[in-house]
């Protein structure tokens, strides 16, 4: 696939309020893309658009929303319809995890946290890809993790959300391979934002080892998406980590996951 020139595109960027999202809609807007910030916070999305907006001068808009609860995604997209605003890229991004033992994690916050990273990232999906094959011309990333590789003791709901998240993405870029539409599930290794904070986790020694910047795993994950890949796992350490994970028996690989996040872990 030929790589795209987004100028005068818009990007649909979700949890654009903090960490990846903003680093997600500053690349973006980088390469002349008009952006529309998606996330619950309505004042740190309305600094992100000043920001962008005075060092790229492209079009920046604000939708505060919710995107946990059912109806979101048909909203949003039922919004930005009547405002004539087509979608070129939409960057699934919003999402969170929960750090603990299974049986310690309330059922609330696990429930609220599988309808963000699952259903609503599908939905989103289903409801803008369609308007895009019509148009035959599409990106679509969706933001997974390195812990969908392996089982992960301690993020277990959560790491098993983020395989869901990998195998739908990198079928979906299969499926669509001939429509002009690519989608591309990026996986994260640990990264600076604010993702550790909302987990309830100090970051292990592992974590503070491997821990990457924002801005660097966005790029990457950003140039696979207009180069058409199905999926990345930013940075080489995690790329070859990802990939012994997948050659090792699975409890093994869930024991090694499991030291790899309680060791020098202050929780
Ligand atoms: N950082 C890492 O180490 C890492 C590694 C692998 C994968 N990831 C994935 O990367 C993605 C981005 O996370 P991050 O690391 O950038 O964490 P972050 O700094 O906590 O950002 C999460 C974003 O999601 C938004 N969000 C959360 N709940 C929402 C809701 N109900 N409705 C709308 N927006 C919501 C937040 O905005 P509001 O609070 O303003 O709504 C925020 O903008 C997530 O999918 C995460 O699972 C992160």
């Amino acid at each position: 696939m030929k790589q795209a020139n987004l100028r005068g595109k818009w990007a649909l960027v979700t949890g654009a309020s903090s960490g990846l999202g903003v680093d997600f809609a500053n690349n973006l807007a980088s390469r002349g893309s008009n952006v529309l910030l998606v996330a619950r916070r309505e004042d740190r999305l309305r600094a992100v658009q000043q920001e962008i907006t005075a060092q790229y001068g492209v079009q920046v808009e604000v939708i505060a929303m919710d995107l946990e609860s059912a109806d979101a995604p048909q909203r949003l997209y039922d919004q930005l319809k009547a405002g004539g605003r087509a979608v070129d890229v939409l960057i699934n991004n919003a999402g969170f995890g929960l750090y603990g033992d299974f049986l310690e994690i309330p059922w609330e916050r696990e429930r609220a946290m599988l309808e963000l990273d699952i259903v609503t990232l599908t939905h989103m999906t289903k409801l803008f890809v369609k308007d895009m094959v019509a148009r035959r011309f599409g990106y679509v990333l969706l933001v997974a993790s390195i812990g969908a590789y392996q089982p992960s003791p301690t993020y277990a709901t959560y790491s098993a959300a983020k395989s869901y998240v990998l195998f739908f993405g990198e079928a979906l870029h299969y499926e669509l391979r001939k429509t002009g539409v690519n989608v591309t599930v990026v996986s994260p290794g640990v990264t600076k934002t604010e993702f550790l904070e909302v987990a309830g986790q100090q970051p292990s020694l592992y974590q503070r080892t491997m821990m990457m910047d924002s801005p660097d795993v966005t790029r990457i994950a950003i140039d696979a998406l207009l180069k058409g890949k199905a999926s990345i796992v930013p940075g080489y350490k995690n790329a070859a980590l990802a990939q012994s994970t997948r050659l090792m028996p699975r409890q093994l690989a869930a024991l090694t996951a499991d030291r790899f996040m309680r060791m020098g872990s202050a929780k």
